[in-house]
């Protein structure tokens, strides 16, 4: 009983600690803001009133890079890659990635459904085209998110969501990024084994996570 005892209190102190450090410390990393993205997001697609993808993902790349500048990837079609996790797959073009925050690109052209996941993060994904629906357990309707809204998933929280084919997200996240790494990789191991992708994701993620570093970005 005295076992059980310590489990638990210890447990109840590294909520507290992790709780404490999400909300008081990670946030002043943070260079992002989600409600600026989302305004840009609202710029490009009102330049863009056609849906797209390409033009308005390369027009959002740009005015990215032109407001953040070496803190974002210029995008280019030859860096993309798979993402499985959660048992849905899509491609992503990674914008940023820093300990505390990632900035990427993401969506399918054939459509796709799963796990959300659950993070030790805010997940900010804000729809560019097509929709995304989701869901929680014990919600019999889905919450629809179309191009000018985003679907915030609350550190924590699990989902099921789906993509049609030709939906593409900006995806914000913030919070301790690398215990987000597992979720984003073991898909690999454990079902694809494509390696190929493994090791362009974790060198795209590191190369990103060490340069931010080193220029001052946790
Ligand atoms: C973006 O546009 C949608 C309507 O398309 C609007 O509801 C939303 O408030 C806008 N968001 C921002 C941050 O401007
Ligand atoms: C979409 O935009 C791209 C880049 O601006 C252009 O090359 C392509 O022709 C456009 N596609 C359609 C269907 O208009």
């Amino acid at each position: 009983m005295k076992f059980v005892g310590l489990i638990s209190l210890l447990l109840v102190g590294l909520y507290m600690v992790t709780n404490w450090l999400f909300i008081n410390v990670l946030p002043h990393r943070y260079i992002f803001d989600k409600d600026e993205l989302m305004t840009m997001v609202n710029q490009t697609l009102e330049r863009n009133p056609d849906g797209n993808s390409t033009a308005i993902l390369t027009d959002l790349g740009a005015s990215l890079h032109d407001r953040y500048g070496k803190f974002i990837n210029e995008l280019n079609f030859d860096e993309w890659v798979f993402n499985n996790a959660g048992g849905a797959m899509g491609s992503m073009f990674v914008l940023h990635a820093s300990v505390t925050e990632y900035l990427i690109f993401f969506g399918t052209a054939v459509g796709t459904e799963g796990h959300t996941g659950v993070h030790y993060a805010d997940d900010h994904f804000m729809m560019l085209t097509k929709y995304q629906t989701a869901h929680r357990a014990g919600d019999l309707e889905p919450e629809v998110y179309y191009p000018g809204s985003s679907h915030h998933l609350k550190r924590g929280i699990a989902k099921q969501y789906h993509m049609p084919g030709g939906a593409w997200a900006l995806e914000l996240a913030q919070g301790w990024i690398p215990a987000m790494l597992p979720f984003g990789f073991l898909d690999t191991l454990s079902s694809t084994m494509d390696i190929e992708t493994l090791w362009k994701t974790v060198k795209i993620s590191a190369v990103n996570m060490v340069r931010n570093a080193i220029w001052g970005k946790i």
